[in-house]
C-alpha cells in the first residue's frame, strides 16, 4: 500500500460507520441518544426505557415497555453452573476480568452462533442487558465469602443490581441516583469499546462474544477504568488543600502527565455526562456531607481549567462518577464493570445497526517494516 496515504494515529477523525445511535457535538457539550438530549433522559425516563430507545430507534409505546421490561425480568437469572464458575474465580481477580470471562461463558449456556434471525438476536440482547448485573453482583459478593443473591423480579433493573450487591433494597433517592448513572453511561457514538464490538459483530460472531470483546476494551484506564482511577487520584491527593502542590510535582516529574477523568478525543469543552453527574452528586451529598474526595475533585477542576482549558481538557464522564459511586457504598474496582452494566445497550445498539447491511471492518496498513528477507537456517545463525 502506497505511503502517500495519510495515517490518522487513532483514527482521529476517520469516520468508521454511519450511525444513527447517537449524536455528539464535542463543541457544544451536545449528547443525544436517538435525537434526545441526554440530560433530559437521565430526569425524566429510565435505564430500561433507554436501552429500547437505543436498540429500536424510537421511544416504546406503555406496551412495548412494559413486555420488554418483562422479557429483562424473565432473563436476569443466570445457569447454575455459571455461578459455580464465579465461585471458583480468583478472589483478587478484577471484576472486568470476572465480566470478561463470564460474559463469553453465558453465550455458552445460551447459544446464538447465527446472527440472522433477529427473533433470536433480540433475544440476546435483552440476556445480555438482563444478566449483566447478576453477574457483576455475583462476583463481587463471593470473592468476599458471602452468599451469591438470586435477582428479583418485583424489582426494576437499577433497584435489583443494588440489592444483588447488598442484599438490601435501595432508598427512592439511591435508586435514581443509580439509574441516572446507567443512562448517562449508556452511549457515546464512536469509543473505543463500540468501535471494538462493531468490528467483532463484523465478523458475524455471537452476541455474547461481541459483547465480550468490547468489555475487554472498555476495562482500560484510557476508557472506562478512568472512573477508578480518578477516584484514586482524588484519594492520593488527600484534600483540596493539597491539590496545588500535587499538580505541581506531577508536571515537574512529566510535563505530558495526564490527569484522570480529564481530557476527550471529541469533547473540548465538559462533558455533558460529567455536569450532570456533579449535579447527581450535589443531589447526593445534600443528604449526608461533601466527601473530601468529591472536595478535592472541584479543586482539581479549578485549577486543571487554569492549566488545561485553553487546549480544550475538561472533565469528562469518569471524574465525578467514582466519587458517586463511592457514595452509595460501591467499590472502587466495581466502577468500571457498573459502566459495562451500562454501556451494553449502545453496544447492542450498534451491533444492531451493524448487522444491516454488514461488511467485515478490514482496514489498510502502511508497512514500514523489512521486505524480501533471506531465510538463515537455524544453525548457519550467529
Ligand atoms: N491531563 C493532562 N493533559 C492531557 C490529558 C489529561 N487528562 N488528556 C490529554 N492531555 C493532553 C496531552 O498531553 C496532549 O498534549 P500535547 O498536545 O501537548 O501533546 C493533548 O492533550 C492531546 O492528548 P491525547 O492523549 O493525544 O488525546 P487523545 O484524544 O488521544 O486521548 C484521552 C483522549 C485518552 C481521553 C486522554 O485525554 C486521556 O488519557 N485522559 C485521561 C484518561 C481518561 O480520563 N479517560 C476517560 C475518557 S472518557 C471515557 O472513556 C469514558
Amino acid at each position: 500500500m502506497s505511503t502517500e496515504i495519510e495515517y490518522k494515529p487513532g483514527l482521529e477523525d476517520v469516520p468508521a460507520a454511519k450511525s444513527a445511535v447517537s449524536f455528539l457535538d464535542g463543541k457544544k457539550a451536545v449528547l443525544e441518544y436517538r435525537g434526545i438530549p441526554v440530560e433530559v433522559l437521565a430526569k425524566e425516563s429510565s435505564f430500561e426505557e433507554v436501552s429500547w430507545l437505543l436498540i429500536k430507534g424510537d421511544l416504546p409505546t406503555q406496551k412495548q415497555l412494559a413486555e420488554f421490561d418483562h422479557d429483562l425480568r424473565q432473563r436476569r437469572a443466570i445457569h447454575f453452573r455459571l455461578k459455580d464458575l464465579i465461585k471458583c474465580m480468583p478472589a483478587d481477580g478484577h471484576p472486568m476480568d470476572a465480566l470478561h470471562a463470564s460474559v463469553a461463558a453465558l453465550g455458552m449456556f445460551y447459544p446464538c452462533h447465527t446472527v440472522t434471525d433477529p427473533a433470536k438476536n433480540w433475544d440476546a440482547s435483552c440476556r445480555l442487558i438482563a444478566a449483566l448485573p447478576t453477574v457483576v453482583a455475583a462476583f463481587a459478593r463471593t470473592r468476599r465469602g458471602e452468599e451469591i443473591i438470586d435477582p428479583r423480579s418485583d424489582l426494576d433493573h437499577a433497584a435489583n443490581f443494588y440489592y444483588m450487591l447488598f442484599g438490601k433494597e435501595p432508598s427512592p433517592a439511591t435508586r435514581k441516583v443509580l439509574d441516572a448513572c446507567l443512562i448517562l453511561h449508556a452511549e457515546h457514538q464512536m469509543n473505543a469499546s463500540t468501535f471494538t464490538a462493531r468490528v467483532t459483530g463484523s465478523t458475524l460472531a455471537s452476541p455474547y462474544q461481541t459483547i465480550a470483546s468490547a468489555i475487554g476494551s472498555l476495562s482500560g484506564p484510557l476508557h472506562g477504568g478512568a472512573n477508578e482511577e480518578a477516584l484514586r487520584q482524588f484519594e492520593e491527593i488527600g484534600g483540596p488543600e493539597k491539590v496545588k502542590p500535587w499538580i505541581e510535582a506531577k508536571r515537574a516529574a512529566d510535563p505530558k502527565y495526564k490527569v484522570m477523568g480529564l481530557g476527550h478525543r471529541v469533547y473540548k469543552v465538559k462533558d455533558a455526562r460529567a455536569t450532570v453527574l456533579q449535579e447527581i452528586a450535589e443531589h447526593v451529598f445534600a443528604e449526608t456531607s461533601r466527601p473530601k474526595a468529591y472536595e478535592t475533585a472541584l479543586e482539581v477542576e479549578r485549577i486543571c481549567a487554569g492549566i488545561y482549558g485553553p487546549k480544550g481538557i475538561y472533565p469528562n464522564v469518569d471524574f465525578y462518577s467514582g466519587v458517586v459511586y463511592q457514595s452509595l457504598g460501591i467499590p472502587t474496582d466495581v466502577f468500571t464493570p457498573i459502566f459495562a452494566i451500562a454501556r451494553v445497550s449502545g453496544w447492542l445498539a450498534h451491533w444492531t445497526e451493524q448487522l444491516v447491511g454488514n461488511r467485515i471492518f478490514r482496514p489498510e496498513q502502511i508497512s514500514i517494516g523489512k521486505t524480501d528477507v533471506k531465510y538463515v537456517p537455524l544453525e548457519q545463525r550467529a
